[in-house]
């Protein structure tokens, strides 16, 4: 910090770059006020120096060579929003070697390397910044860090991707298939060209090794998250969910109960009455459940242009500030917990099944007995006629069971010989 003013290298002059700018400049009054310090763009890393922009950014600032940027002197932080993790990691950690603060909006590479650069960022006494890498433009990991640093998180619900919730409020809304509705998404731009990540739940996957890590202060990695997309999940699975009184969301869960957590992205029917059910479209929210606070949840966008970049340039004032005080690098908490994962036996949660049998007498008392052999008891059963071909389709739901006696009994129905198919099976969420 030079006086009255702090230099800002930014990295990266896409979507949320571009939002960062128009931030700074709109916001430069308000911001001055609160930080009492200028803040300033002093040069901006890109990878096409010649392509148009929608922001007015002088021509000597744009460069193509980080090093002007991580062996600046004047600059006192770096803003990267350029994404990827190479080569944004070895950025990263030289901005930090060079005694650089950092906000980051990168999901992808905190989910992985999260760890090492804040490891890092301690011993250099920087701060490092990263609310936008969840559920963009809403708050919540500060709301974790610090809103809720009195109290005990025990359970945390998040639709933190977009692009799935936009596909299954579509399906749901509208009866459509999944492929037609993500060809939609995609013609649209809500879903990117390649959305794997998005649809095989890994974007949500990292999002809620983030949230788990700093709501349950245990180190968690990506690989301790189970993940299941949504590219199997149909228009009739929805329906026969609608009638028993539910919606359908990829949703991340992490639980602890007695230290022990578990933490999943999956295709989940959500009771109508709980509060994730209407959050819907390209909207993120996140539920947090609190030992002393009880119930809350936060809502809003979860990416775009200015959403996202409120939660940057907030992350930048956070950084000021610290300079203005001199207490940089000192505000954060490293994971103090161990890490001790659930066993498939020890994660219990209700679960909706599927599955087509020969529709004669008997069936359904040897379905109940394979439940009742696992201890799984039945909360809801519909049964209608399949293909009037002596078929008939059994949709269950169960009482809390554990995942392994699921497991096992869904193995027990694939091998009998009345059970013809299972077609699908699904956590189910609320309504306890
Ligand atoms: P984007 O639109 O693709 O922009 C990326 C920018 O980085 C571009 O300006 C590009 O330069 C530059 N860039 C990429 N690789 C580079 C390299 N190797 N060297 C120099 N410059 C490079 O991306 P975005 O949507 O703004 O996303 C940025 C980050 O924010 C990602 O980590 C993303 O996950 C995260 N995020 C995005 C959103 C959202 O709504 N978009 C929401 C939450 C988090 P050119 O312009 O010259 O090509
Ligand atoms: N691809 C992400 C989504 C963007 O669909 O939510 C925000 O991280």
């Amino acid at each position: 910090m030079n006086g009255h003013k702090v230099k800002v290298g930014l990295m990266g002059l896409g979507t949320v770059g571009t939002g960062v700018i128009r931030l700074l400049e709109g916001h430069q009054d308000d911001l001055k006020q609160q930080t009492g310090v200028q803040t300033e763009i002093a040069k901006v890393l890109v990878q096409n120096p010649g392509k148009e922009r929608s922001v007015n950014v002088q021509s000597d600032l744009i460069t193509t060579d980080p090093y002007s940027l991580l062996h600046d002197p004047e600059i006192d932080v770096i803003v990267e929003v350029m994404g990827g993790i190479e080569p944004t990691l070895g950025f990263i950690l030289e901005a930090l070697e060079q005694g650089k603060h950092v906000v980051t909006a990168n999901k992808d590479l905190m989910a992985l390397h999260g760890a090492e650069i804040l490891k890092k960022a301690a011993e250099k006494n920087c701060d490092v910044f990263y609310e936008a890498s969840v559920a963009g433009g809403i708050p919540i990991l500060r709301a974790l860090v610090e809103g809720f640093s009195s109290d005990r998180i025990t359970k945390m619900m998040g639709i933190v991707n977009g692009t799935t919730n936009y596909i299954l409020t579509k399906m749901s809304q509208e009866g459509a298939s999944y492929d037609a509705v993500l060809k939609e998404a995609q013609q649209l731009g809500y879903a990117e060209a390649d959305p794997t990540s998005d649809v095989g739940g890994i974007d949500a996957a990292r999002k809620m090794s983030i949230l788990s890590t700093l709501g349950f202060h245990a180190g968690m990695n990506l690989e301790d998250v189970s993940c299941k997309g949504i590219s199997e999940v149909t228009s009739e699975d929805i329906e026969y969910g609608k009638k028993l009184g539910y919606v359908m969301k990829l949703i991340g869960i992490a639980k602890q109960d007695d230290e022990l957590i578990e933490v999943s992205v999956e295709p989940t029917f959500v009771k109508n009455s709980h509060p994730l059910a209407s959050v819907n479209g390209v909207f993120n929210a996140v539920y947090v459940y609190g030992e002393a606070v009880g119930e809350t949840m936060f809502y809003g966008p979860g990416a775009g242009e200015l959403p996202t970049a409120t939660a940057v340039v907030s992350d930048l004032v956070t950084v000021v500030k610290n300079m203005k005080l001199g207490v940089n690098g000192r505000g954060m908490v490293a994971p103090y917990k161990e890490k001790k994962l659930k066993k498939d036996e020890e994660i219990f949660a209700k679960y909706f099944i599927r599955f087509i049998v020969d529709d004669k007498s008997g069936v359904l008392s040897q379905v109940t007995k394979t439940m009742a052999d696992y201890d799984v008891s039945l909360e809801q059963v519909m049964q209608q006629p399949y293909n009037k071909d002596h078929k008939a389709e059994l949709i269950i739901v169960t009482h809390s069971s554990s995942k392994k006696s699921i497991q096992n009994i869904l193995t027990q129905l694939e091998m009998s010989d009345y059970v013809n198919e299972i077609k699908s099976f699904y956590r189910v969420e609320g309504g306890e």
